[in-house]
């Protein structure tokens, strides 16, 4: 499961934070339909300057543009499937 908390807080807002969590469901439902996620949004992180911040599992991801929040969707999922296929 990876677990992608948006900040919605103003300064993040103000940078177009909600499209990102828009373009994140996009993605998901398009190209990684089959990968469990949990796609939110969170308060503000205290990283205002560095905004919009993104949270992919424990790992904050700051001055995320659109097009930066879906490579590390990408990055994430390919990671986690390399991990279940470890396993296996
Ligand atoms: S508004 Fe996003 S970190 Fe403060």
């Amino acid at each position: 499961m990876i677990r992608i908390s948006v900040c919605t807080g103003k300064a993040c807002r103000e940078r177009f934070s909600a499209y990102i969590i828009r373009r994140l469901e996009n993605d998901r439902k398009k190209f990684f339909p089959d990968m469990e996620m949990d796609i939110g949004e969170c308060l503000c992180r205290n990283q205002c300057r560095e905004g919009p911040n993104v949270v992919f599992d424990d790992t904050i991801a700051s001055r995320v543009s659109p097009i930066r929040a879906s490579e590390l969707l990408a990055e994430r999922v390919h990671a986690a499937r390399r991990v279940v296929w470890s396993w296996k």
